[in-house]
């Protein structure tokens, strides 16, 4: 009898790993372009796995925290209901990747130059291994993503023939689709993949996937703003400089600004909503690329990463209704009336944090290096001492402080790109390496399909009643 290469598949996969041998075997039969990255992983998965059956085992019924009527009618904040290893917020320190804040980071990942921005690659594997990696294996990864990077014609295809004026998000959402016919994942899980090797095509798709979106956002922005002439990918350049290139932006300034901004932009813990979006729709074991393209519908929003573009538009805004250069007496009347309208400001304030957030803080360090003399930036530094008092004074703002979005746009201006119904689709294209970093450990830790409970208003009165 001829066996078939789905029964082969299933027949190889049927048998368990065993053992951190058996899993490094795994590694070194597979994949034979990311030996290096995959081993380091498979070298982490199983002792993870053994920590946290024993975090069930022996701690599986203590409590983590308590679910109030306010947190469950006021968009879940504060619930601690999620496992997220790549990153950690604090509410007063900001962002850890790994345990490393982003001074850390800026220190210990290797740039493209001594002493210049991070490579997001060290993140990617930073995130994925949990290791701080050396530049051999930055370079690796580097060379693993270009391999990966090839754009299939129907996506080029897809984004060419959609309607002008689609927004880029929508834009970029529908490529990543366009790419999920190509899902490793969904081909080994039709084929009857074991479930302790779902993490393998899962980091496959996410290497993949990562490997192609500068270029799908390239795409995306020359159609839109440069008359559809593309600039074909340079093999010599790393990841996020590739990404600029493409989009037509070499200068120094500008290359450094990307690597910086994809590395940033990467993972804010579990709970926002395109992380969770992703990790949600993951759970159901839909791909990484329907998974990612949920979470980049999420991120779409207004009060989450479409706040970058938002940001803009409002300082636009000022700039045409008091001029370059108003006084903060003029910004604070303005300020005034945003909120008088009824509309937030944006790039300030957090569902989670309560200081000022490290995201902003090393863009402007970087605008201080780099544009310390251009007008936008002195207007985003004098927003940043008039804007908090004001939204104090409202009495109901958690947190007054700017936070990522509220100087990513004017670095971006400065270096020439300047459209920023644009913008978000960069902060979705770093996205990437955080949530789909997380989905392979999600796989890896088997971590079960998503679901909450929800309440009825009168399931709620009943179990309030009495207390
Ligand atoms: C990020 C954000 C959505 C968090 O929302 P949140 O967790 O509900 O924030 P809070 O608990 O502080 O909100 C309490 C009140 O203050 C308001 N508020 C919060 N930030 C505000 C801001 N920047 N401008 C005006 N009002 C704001 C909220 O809208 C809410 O008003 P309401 O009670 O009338 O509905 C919110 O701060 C915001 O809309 N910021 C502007 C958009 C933005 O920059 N988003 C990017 C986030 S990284």
């Amino acid at each position: 009898m001829q066996i078939t290469s789905k029964l082969r598949l299933t027949l190889r996969s049927a048998a368990l790993p065993r053992s951190v041998e058996d899993l490094l075997d795994v590694a070194r039969r597979g994949l034979s372009s990311a030996p290096s990255l995959k081993e380091a992983l498979a070298e982490k998965i199983l002792a993870e796995q053994e920590r946290v059956k024993a975090l069930k085992k022996e701690h599986g019924s203590k409590i983590l925290g308590q679910v109030t009527v306010e947190q469950a009618i006021g968009g879940m904040r504060g619930i601690p209901c999620m496992l997220w290893e790549t990153s950690l917020l604090d509410a007063d320190e900001g962002i850890r990747f790994r345990g490393y804040t982003i001074p850390e980071l800026q220190e210990k990942l290797p740039g493209a130059a001594p002493g210049g921005e991070p490579l997001p690659e060290g993140l990617l594997w930073l995130l994925l291994t949990g290791e701080v990696p050396t530049p051999a294996q930055v370079s690796s990864v580097t060379e693993e993503l270009r391999s990966r990077s090839a754009l299939p014609n129907h996506v080029k295809a897809l984004l060419g023939s959609l309607p002008a004026g689609t927004h880029p998000m929508t834009q970029l959402a529908q490529a990543v689709l366009g790419l999920q016919s190509g899902s490793k994942f969904a081909a080994a899980y039709d084929a009857g993949l074991h479930k302790s090797r779902y993490w393998e095509p899962v980091l496959e798709d996410s290497l993949d996937l990562i490997a192609k979106l500068p270029e799908i956002a390239a795409i995306i922005y020359r159609n839109a703003y440069a008359g559809g002439e593309l600039i074909a990918p340079d093999p010599a350049l790393d990841w996020a400089a590739n990404l600029s290139a493409m989009m037509g932006f070499r200068e120094h300034g500008a290359l450094e600004l990307m690597r910086l901004y994809q590395t940033i932009h990467t993972d804010h813990e579990g709970g926002n909503v395109s992380a969770h979006a992703t990790h949600l729709v993951g759970s159901a074991l839909s791909d990484p690329y329907l998974a990612f393209a949920a979470g980049m519908t999420g991120l779409a929003g207004p009060l989450h990463g479409l706040a970058n573009q938002e940001v803009l538009r409002w300082i636009q805004h000022v700039t045409r209704e008091i001029g370059e250069s108003p006084s903060k007496e003029q910004l604070r009347e303005f300020v005034w009336a945003t909120l008088k309208g009824g509309k937030v400001v944006p790039g300030f304030g957090h569902a989670v944090l309560r200081r000022t957030d490290p995201r902003y803080t090393c863009q402007r360090v970087f605008a201080q290096k780099h544009l310390p003399d251009y007008p936008m930036f002195k207007l985003v530094s004098d927003l940043y001492e008039v804007v908090p008092d004001i939204l104090t004074a409202t009495g109901k703002v958690k947190n007054p402080w700017p936070n990522v979005d509220a100087h990513s746009g004017v670095l971006l201006q400065y270096y020439g790109i300047t459209q920023e119904s644009f913008y978000t689709v960069l902060f979705g294209v770093s996205r990437a390496m955080g949530v789909l970093a997380q989905g392979v450990w999600s796989r890896a830790l088997g971590l079960p399909i998503e679901r909450p409970k929800s309440l009825t208003v009168d399931a709620m009165l009943d179990r309030v009643k009495g207390q």
